[in-house]
């Protein structure tokens, strides 16, 4: 009885169509003289991506590329959801981002490699040095470290021209790279090494941040050992030094496993590696994503579709010319930086801006210097950054004299107030703004609105991106209409050739996770029976703007990066003391949300609160990293829990943003409610919000 009654309320808390209350923001208009040099002027173009004209509409993005043999079959749909793009087509992703911008650009720099330090000069990277380089770099991957086609290899780096230079030279011998991201512990990139089943880790010694010299390599022997406990052994460690020579970790170097880069790299001047030719559904590369499970999974992307798209949606949403400096501020280890700071700009021949530290290092000026020495014309970053420049340097920008024509926001939703600071003060009133709303899985944009074509809307990604058709289903598949101010599940109907393969080594997962759903017929080899669903709340108004309003699963976005609170959970169970932990969502004012955690101890341990908080929190950095250090941790009696046993996690999360906890006549011990909260908010009365979307339903879905 007490179950069948958790069921029907829970499913009721589930409906994703919760009323939003939004006043509608005014639209801005790109600038004339930004309209006039625009990529993507012709609303013919648009008209061309229509769905009468899909999927024979994404081989305009394809053209852009060069191939050693062209395609057969634009979209093969035999083996649903598994969409294969481009089929019996060839190409090498390395030939195209630097081999073919040889004719004609070899000397206009492709990276500019930007140090923390003020006192170290940034670093030009033609593309004929870059040429030089990743030759260099596949040579010594192939002849010295045995990697050969297909192979996986784990890199653990910091943001440093070797970045990309050693993803795209495994690129050129079609080796499948997975990078992860510099500021995880060694043990969350040994369970990826282990996961991908790479012989290889490449490293860097050291880096800067926030102007301190961090020992990186310290990180490889605990990714080594994690890796070996799960089965796999690391073979080579290569290791880039910050500074070639001179070794910047206290790490000793293990003989006979590991390497420095600038000593082997020696053996390789002036090698040449012909780029391999790859099917164009040959995977590209992983990238590991937090999702609503323990362990994180590796999105496998692909050669053709992949490229194509990113260099498509950089030309016509990132207005990229060959003329122009980009910068994004992203971290290459996410995808954005895969995406957006090496292989679209490249393939377009742009200058592509790499720079290693955080953005307010020294001060907020930071990146408007940048800008101004660069002449960056083009910048890309995240709401978390724009808020944190904007608090700790609201005046800032107006010291600078560079000028964009072109600005991103991604990776979370804006304030409009945020957005507005970003346009006028940042932007100069000049530049236009596009809101990017895709995710890991995608490749590319989903959602934005065409800078040269469509207004902006402060707060709205706008509408799908070319060739993209979205849809918002409610709990039942029902379509929610344009304007009905009604939150539901953000679906995409079609494919794309942009989207993820699979999940590296688990095809169910991809299935299960992705497509079931909103399946209309899994026998079904029409596309339109299977659309994708994002995991995202959104709303569609009238005009046919989407506005994202964040995850609908138990995954928290935490400046812009996924976090999935069972792996952080798992990690506080490792703890002995600890008996039970839940991970909740609290709004957080620059980096949207943070963590919260709450402990419940074994009975009998005896231990202060202040250690046990120590404690998890040493154990969250060293498991994951310190992005998903904790806001708070709390340690409570008990947990709330219903009848049959199940945490609710939905009533923490009310209770970490100061929200109604709503009905919770279901739980088996009620009054611990109050002592949580109590204990949490103190004794003094607090005004009750009505909290964010995301925050409302997490934990409603179990
Ligand atoms: C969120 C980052 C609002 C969303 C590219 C998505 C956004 C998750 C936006 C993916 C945006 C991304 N507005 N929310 N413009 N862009 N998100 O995989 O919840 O790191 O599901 O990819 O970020 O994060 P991921």
């Amino acid at each position: 009885m007490a179950q069948a009654k958790e069921k029907v309320r829970t499913s009721q808390a589930s409906e994703a169509h919760i009323a939003v209350h939004w006043k509608e923001e005014e639209y801005f208009q790109p600038s004339k003289k930004f309209i006039e040099q625009a990529n993507l002027k012709d609303a013919k173009v648009a008209e061309k991506f229509g769905e009468k004209n899909f999927p024979k509409c994404f081989e305009e993005y394809a053209n852009m590329l060069t191939w050693y043999q062209p395609w057969q079959t634009v979209l093969d749909t035999s083996d649903p959801p598994f969409w294969k793009w481009f089929v019996g087509g060839k190409l090498n992703v390395c030939y195209n981002c630097v081999d073919r911008h040889l004719a004609k650009y070899k000397n206009k720099a492709a990276i500019i490699a930007v140090p923390e330090l003020e006192t170290e000069e940034p670093l030009v990277i033609t593309y004929q040095e870059l040429y030089n380089r990743v030759n260099e770099t596949a040579a010594l991957l192939r002849d010295f470290a045995g990697l050969k086609t297909g192979d996986r290899v784990t890199i653990h780096m910091p943001m440093i021209a070797e970045l990309p230079i050693t993803m795209l030279a495994c690129a050129r011998l079609g080796v499948i790279h997975s990078v992860v991201f510099g500021g995880f512990s060694g043990e969350a990139c040994g369970l990826r090494a282990a996961d991908s089943g790479s012989r290889v880790l490449i490293y860097s010694d050291s880096y800067y941040r926030t102007g301190k010299l961090v020992d990186h390599k310290a990180a490889a022997e605990i990714a080594v050992a994690t890796a070996k406990r799960d089965g796999q052994e690391i073979e080579k460690v290569l290791v880039w030094r910050r500074h070639p020579g001179k070794y910047g970790s206290a790490a000793p170097m293990v003989k006979g496993r590991d390497y420095f880069m600038d000593d082997v790299l020696k053996d390789f001047r002036g090698k040449k590696v012909e780029p391999v030719s790859m099917d164009a559904e040959a995977a590209l590369f992983l990238m590991y994503t937090s999702g609503t499970t323990g362990k994180p999974k590796g999105c496998q992307h692909r050669t053709g579709g992949y490229l194509a798209y990113v260099t498509g949606t950089s030309k016509y949403y990132q207005d990229i010319h060959p003329e122009d400096v980009y910068w994004c501020m992203a971290d290459i280890g996410w995808i954005t930086g895969h995406s957006y700071i090496v292989y679209g700009p490249l393939a377009l021949a742009a200058t592509s801006v790499v720079y290693e530290g955080v953005p307010n290092y020294p001060d907020a000026g930071r990146p408007w210097r940048i800008a101004e020495r660069l002449g960056v014309n083009i910048f890309h970053t995240s709401p978390t950054a724009i808020r944190m420049l904007r608090k700790t340097g609201p005046e800032e920008p107006k010291k600078y004299h560079y000028q964009f024509k072109h600005m991103t926001t991604v990776g979370e939703p804006i304030e409009p107030e945020v957005w507005r600071w970003y346009y006028n003060i940042v932007g100069k009133r000049e530049a236009v703004i596009v809101d990017t709303w895709w995710q890991t899985e995608n490749g590319g944009f989903l959602c934005s609105t065409k800078p040269a074509l469509d207004p902006m809307k402060p707060g709205s990604a706008g509408p799908g991106v070319l060739g993209i058709y979205p849809i918002i289903y409610d709990e039942n598949a029902q379509e929610m209409s344009a304007g009905s101010k009604k939150a539901g599940n953000i679906c995409i109907r079609n494919p794309w050739p942009g989207i993820f393969q699979t999940i590296w080594g688990d095809r169910d997962r991809f299935v299960r996770q992705y497509y079931q759903k909103y399946c209309k017929n899994p026998q079904s080899k029409d596309w339109r029976d299977w659309p994708y669903f994002a995991g995202d709340g959104a709303l569609l108004a009238e005009d046919g703007y989407f506005r994202i309003l964040g995850r609908v699963d138990d995954v928290i976005n935490v400046a812009g990066h996924r976090l999935g609170t069972k792996e952080l959970e798992s990690a506080c169970l490792t703890i002995d003391e600890v008996a039970e932990a839940a991970v909740v969502p609290v709004v957080d004012e620059i980096k949207g949300r943070m963590p919260e955690i709450y402990i419940a101890l074994k009975p009998g341990v005896t231990i202060s609160r202040d250690e046990v908080s120590k404690k998890v929190i040493h154990t969250i950095e060293t498991m994951i990293g310190k992005i998903a250090r904790p806001k708070t941790v709390q340690v409570v009696p008990d947990m709330p829990k219903t009848r049959s046993g199940k945490l609710m996690r939905r009533v923490l999360a009310a209770i970490s943003n100061n929200m109604n906890v709503g009905d919770i006549s279901t739980l088996a011990n009620p009054d611990i409610v109050e002592q949580i909260r109590v204990q949490v908010q103190g004794t003094a009365p607090v005004e009750l919000k009505e909290g964010p979307e995301d925050v409302k339903q997490f934990g409603s879905v179990e």
